[in-house]
């Protein structure tokens, strides 16, 4: 069921449900952190690997001190900066986080969520929510209740719904392994305004095979139909006589039916974009298409996260 009502769905989290809420970024998958079962269930519904750890949800920064430890100066800048918001921070877990959440690492990835919804919700419940994106492992995150409700509706009680996500895209993280300031994964947040804040940092480039966050598998975000990364001009006429479909930044083709091609900001706007990006690949996604031709952003601003998704999405091929 997708609803509004807050309460019905702190009762549900009371209760050791997994429900789907909202968060700028993307939906989340959420349940009791503290409760291994509920957290076992939501690795089943999601079907994801136990390997890949959960981010942990709090309300404020009070609270997430509850849950870690030696939080180092830089993440305490980031935390002032950027939370409540589009940032997860990697930190040293207290004991009282399960081993599960984490997938056995020293390490727990705590998250402020700053949606409405999700910062009403967390303050009515004595537990933090441990949440992944509310998609199918492997697929495109969803950014609308609907998006949840086409894929996992059938399999969890309820959908709190926060309208689409003023973001769009996940949160950035950012670790600290040797007390270096590394970005494990980006997103929400462009790597510029971290460096604004606390100078220069690592972006750790993502791989499967990067223990430091497992979760960061090459094909992800991935839709069904196979997606191609290139010059849109060259492209379109390679692929002539195919069924197309076509993802670009700004401009728009008329020699390719309306219907099936998606300008993710036609005055170049990075945020507007970012938005739209998963919607456009779910939309691109559900039509008769034999391929999805795509362009990359400019590599800066949210672009960098934004090509990101886009090469993870076209890796299948
Ligand atoms: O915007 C977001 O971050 C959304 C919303 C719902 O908060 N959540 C999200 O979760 O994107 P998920 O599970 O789809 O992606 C979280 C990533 C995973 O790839 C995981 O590997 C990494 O964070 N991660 C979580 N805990 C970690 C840990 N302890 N150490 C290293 N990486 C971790
Ligand atoms: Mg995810």
């Amino acid at each position: 069921m997708i609803g509004q009502n807050i309460a019905q769905a702190a009762e549900l989290l009371k209760r050791g449900e997994v429900i789907a809420i909202p968060t700028e970024t993307v939906y989340g998958l959420a349940g009791n952190a503290l409760d291994e079962s509920t957290v076992a269930k939501i690795f089943a519904i999601k079907q994801r690997p136990s390997f890949d750890p959960l981010i942990v949800h709090v309300p404020d920064l009070q609270s997430l001190e509850n849950w870690v430890q030696n939080i180092p100066t830089a993440a305490r800048q980031l935390a002032q900066h950027f939370m409540p918001g589009a940032l997860t921070l990697l930190l040293e877990k207290k004991e009282t986080i399960s081993d599960l959440v984490t997938a056995g690492s020293p390490l727990v990835a705590m998250r402020i969520p700053a949606h409405p919804l999700a910062q009403e919700l967390l303050r009515l419940l004595p537990f933090p929510l441990a949440a992944p994106s509310a998609n199918p492992f492997g697929y495109i995150s969803p950014t609308r209740a609907e998006h949840v409700a086409h894929q996992l509706g059938d399999q969890i009680p309820y959908i709190l719904d926060g309208g689409p996500c003023t973001i769009g895209l996940e949160s950035t993280i950012v670790g600290f392994p040797e007390g270096r300031a590394t970005i494990f994964r980006k997103g929400g947040i462009p790597v510029e305004a971290i460096e604004a804040v606390i100078g220069p940092v690592q972006v750790q480039a993502h791989s499967s095979s990067n223990p430091q966050a497992p979760g960061m598998l090459k094909s992800h975000y991935a839709p069904r139909i196979p997606l191609v990364l290139g010059k849109l001009t060259e492209l379109i006429p390679q692929h002539q006589g195919k069924a197309i479909g076509v993802l670009s930044f700004q401009e728009r083709y008329p020699e390719i039916p309306s219907e099936r091609q998606f300008a993710l900001s036609s005055s170049g706007d990075y945020t507007e974009a970012a938005r739209n990006l998963f919607s456009a690949m779910r939309y691109l996604d559900q039509l008769p298409l034999d391929l999805i031709v795509a362009e990359l952003l400019p590599e800066e601003n949210l672009g960098r996260a934004i090509n990101d998704r886009l090469r993870r999405a076209s890796s299948k091929n």
